[in-house]
């Protein structure tokens, strides 16, 4: 066996370890293999220490690092210091793969300086509906652009030697009911919006880990479904790395290594090790599924054994650099949405009104697993002084932020009102902090509304009312409404900016940096036209995915829907003409490059830069599809007057889609036109190509087993012999979604070709370990069970007071099943005592009673 020099995690003494995995595996017994799938604690794996490999640290991120003191530590407060940098909503407002991966690469080196092999990010979900509470932690709702992004942030990562997570996989779009709804989805939506950002970042930059998603899609449990985790993932993609569980998702841990997942998360005791052993000797698991989740675990850790040898000595002083960094990268995240006049850049003898207490207590990181510790806050209203000293600066806080409740809200309060009115009236300009306070956008629960607290809105509208010059800036994770839009000049998307958000607002506001972010979301006018409205978030037990491919503006701009603002919109101080478009050729085969030129110049005064955009429209398609869809990108930094050519290559996968009966990508020949784009709705430059194939046979990308079913159907037949309709069958509502104010369920099902799955909620006597605890109010017991469990949880977090999920402890709780518990510290709960607690919500007392002394007798 060929043995490899290799460190400690802690970097320290070398140690040696067999470098074939398999050969390690072989030499293990059934309990060592058992115990490798399942983590020693919350945060750390079992090593192999007879073989010295030693044990792995994962923690989370993915804006930075979030490190508890403590391996078997489930709080959110007390994290080791670690740079706070944007959240992925800010970065993807960037379109900057080489920052992206600059801030990935940081983050691997802080990782790296605190003994972590694994860090969980990036999460690469698709922003399905505003109203996700953690869109702040996601990209986009666009594959393309998260894919992108995501695998430039893995690649960044993994260059300091430690491991991207990508997470959560798949179609973990919503917080409501995440541990156990069934997402209903069809294949083409499935292929084309919510597998694409996963399929990008796993192909092109080849993360270390996936990470299965709590939810069910299409029935199966996501750590369960081995079409998603081996068929797809590893046998279409080639995944070669390790899938880990969410914390707390594993239903049932022999189906879950037999789907394909390797190892679950996190460790509650040694019951989830006898529970493998004892499926294997019964009979229920192959030991064949043990042993390859086994070797892939070894693997991870020589991997990770590795990296930390062959990179000591990347830690030097960053915290300086990576808050520069930091700023950098806020920045370049902010979108200037609006800004007549222009009112901006700020004049340099202005005196400036900051209004808002957010200006003070910054809002600039998510709530939930991703909190982090920062090194340092910069908060607007201390940098602003800083830069133009006191005597031009007055503040007035305008609301009261404890006061602000989802549900609770307070309003207004006529005192602060006039405090800011009379602050505002004594400066040239205003500037009001409004935004999404934590409690309103957290993991755990989603939104209800697209409003910012009644007292935001009501400050704006007071300022105007006494100064013209009002610049809003927005702090908020995801789209918002902006119901006084016409009544302020100005307006700046900061996102949740991180730890240096506060500095780097006045950098765009004074002009220092020339705004250059472009969202990477639709902020719709209303949430009634948004396509998923009616169905989201869905329960009991189901959401159906009804609008398909339709997501964000694939869906407003086909149905031609007016929007606040689009997809791909942001000001700069500077302008941009573009000119000169070119195409390599009229006419390609299917699967011909084809090279697109453009010409970008800057004919404004100032350096700026530009986000080009690229989109695709099938001319005259047979079946439904977006009228545009987003198929590359370019950010490009112009001098004024300069003019650069940017040039992009499409490959074949920009003009095909998902042909579901045949189980592949069908481009079909004809004409496709070429949009660049300033935004999705800004289209500057069109041309046409045609797109040709040799003979009239359909052109499918597969894997190769499943070439020879495709073959078949090439030739017109169908998987069961008849004719092949896939490419035209289509109900109207999705071949013209502009006439029609909802997708019904007759056609949905249509397009997901078969019934629509049940949609009933649980009923006493039929509750599982499944069941929602909140779902289950029939039984006086798991009332009141909740309610002790939430006063736990909150005792657990008790470090953090002001966690928004800890305040609002009761609705995450009711929201887990029996099974998740451990998520809220519960993990000395094993499956015996929890299936006693589920025999006692359905009435079966003494049953549950005995269950429960035997499971904490197993638990010995
Ligand atoms: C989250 C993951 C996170 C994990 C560990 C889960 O609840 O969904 O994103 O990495 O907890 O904190």
């Amino acid at each position: 066996m060929a043995e490899t020099a290799g460190r400690t995690a802690g970097g320290k003494a070398p140690v040696n370890f067999p470098a074939d995995a398999t050969e390690v595996v072989r030499r293990l017994t059934l309990e060592e293999k058992a115990a490798l799938c399942v983590g020693k604690d919350y945060w750390t794996l079992r090593g192999v220490p007879r073989f010295g490999l030693p044990s792995l640290w994962l923690a989370d991120g993915p804006h930075g690092l979030r490190k508890q003191p403590r391996s078997d530590n489930v709080s959110l407060a007390g994290n080791v210091p670690a740079t706070c940098f944007p959240t992925a909503a800010a970065l993807a407002a960037t379109w900057d793969r080489e920052l992206v991966r600059a801030v990935g690469r940081a983050i691997g080196v802080e990782a790296r300086r605190h003994g972590v092999s694994v860090v969980l990010g990036p999460g690469v979900n698709i922003k399905r509906s505003p109203l996700c509470g953690r869109n702040f932690e996601y990209f986009s709702e666009d594959p393309l652009l998260a894919g992108e992004l995501a695998a430039a942030f893995i690649d960044g990562l993994q260059s300091a030697g430690v491991g991207a997570c990508v997470k959560h996989f798949a179609v973990n779009n919503q917080e409501t009911r995440r541990f156990t709804i069934d997402a209903v989805v069809d294949e083409r939506a499935l292929r084309e919006i919510y597998l694409f950002a996963f399929e990008l970042a796993v192909k092109k930059a080849k993360p270390w880990l996936v990470m299965a998603a709590y939810n069910r899609v299409n029935g199966t449990y996501c750590t369960e479904h081995r079409r998603l985790l081996t068929d797809i993932l590893r046998n279409e993609w080639g995944f070669d790395g390790v899938v880990v569980s969410d914390w707390g998702a594993v239903a049932d841990r022999a189906a879950a290594l037999a789907a394909g997942l390797d190892l679950e998360m996190p460790g509650t005791g040694p019951e989830n090790v006898r529970d493998i052993v004892e499926a294997v000797r019964s009979g229920r698991l192959d030991e064949a599924a043990v042993d390859r989740a086994a070797c892939r675990v070894v693997a991870l850790l020589q991997k990770a054994a590795a990296a930390a040898g062959a990179l000591a000595g990347l830690d030097g002083d960053y915290v300086k650099a990576h808050h520069a960094l930091a700023r950098r990268a806020a920045a370049e995240a902010a979108v200037l949405l609006k800004n007549d006049g222009p009112i901006l850049p700020l004049a340099p003898g202005a005196t400036i009104a900051v209004i808002g207490a957010m200006a003070k207590r910054p809002r600039y990181q998510g709530a939930g697993s991703s909190v982090i510790t920062p090194t340092q806050l910069d908060n607007a209203y201390d940098a602003l002084v800083a830069r133009v000293g006191p005597a031009r600066v007055v503040y007035a806080p305008g609301y009261d932020l404890a006061a602000d409740v989802p549900g609770r809200e307070r309003g207004p309060k006529p005192r602060l009102l006039s405090e800011a009115r009379a602050a505002a009236r004594q400066a040239d300009v205003a500037v009001v902090f409004a935004g999404l306070p934590a409690l309103y956008e957290t993991e755990g629960l989603d939104r209800t509304s697209l409003s910012l607290p009644r007292s935001h809105d009501a400050l704006i509208e007071a300022v105007a009312e006494v100064n013209p010059n009002v610049i809003v800036v927005l702090c908020n994770g995801a789209p918002v409404a902006m119901p006084w839009l016409d009544r302020v000049p100005a307006v700046l998307e900061a996102y949740l900016g991180g730890q240096a958000g506060g500095s780097a607002v006045w950098d765009v506001l004074f002009g220092d940096v020339n705004p250059c972010g472009k969202l990477a979301e639709t902020f719709p006018l209303r949430l009634e036209d948004h396509p998923a409205h009616r169905f989201f978030p869905g329960g009991p037990r189901t959401v159906e995915y009804r609008e398909s491919i339709y997501v964000g503006y694939r869906y407003y701009d086909t149905a031609e829907k007016e929007v606040l603002f689009p997809f791909g919109h942001g000001l700069s101080y500077t302008t941009f003409r573009y000119d000169n478009l070119r195409l390599s050729a009229a006419e390609i085969r299917v699967g011909e490059p084809l090279r697109v030129t453009v010409s970008v110049t800057n004919t404004g005064p100032r350096a700026g830069k530009e986000i080009v955009q690229l989109y695709v429209r099938d001319v005259a398609p047979r079946t439904f599809r977006p009228v545009h869809e987003l198929k590359d990108f370019a950010k490009v930094a112009l001098e004024p007057g300069e003019a650069k050519d940017v040039t992009f290559t499409l490959d074949r996968r920009a003009f095909a889609f998902w042909d579901t009966a045949a189980g592949g990508w069908r481009v079909e020949p004809g004409e496709f036109e070429i949009r660049i784009g300033a935004s999705s709705r800004d289209i500057r430059l069109t041309a046409t190509v045609r797109v040709v194939a040799e003979s009239e046979t359909v052109e499918l990308e597969r894997e190769p087993d499943q070439r020879e079913a495709g073959h078949q159907r090439e030739a017109g037949q169908a998987p069961g012999g008849g004719e092949d309709r896939s490419a035209t069958a289509a109900p109207p509502e999705y071949l013209h979604p502009k006439d029609y104010a909802a997708f019904s369920a007759g056609a949905f099902a249509a397009v997901y070709g078969r019934p629509l799955p049940p949609n009933e909620p649980g009923r006493r006597g039929g509750y599982t370990l499944h069941t929602p605890l909140g779902d289950m109010r029939e039984s006086w017991a798991a009332r009141l069970f909740l309610w002790v469990a939430s006063r736990a949880a909150r005792f657990v977090l008790k470090d953090d007071p002001d966690s928004p999920m800890r305040r609002r402890m009761g609705e995450v709780l009711a929201q887990m099943p029996v099974r998740s518990l451990v998520m809220g510290g519960a993990a000395g709960l094993n499956r015996t005592m929890q299936e006693g607690l589920v025999d006692i919500f359905n009435g079966h007392t003494l049953r549950g009673l005995r269950k429960l002394v035997s499971g904490a007798l197993r638990r010995r």
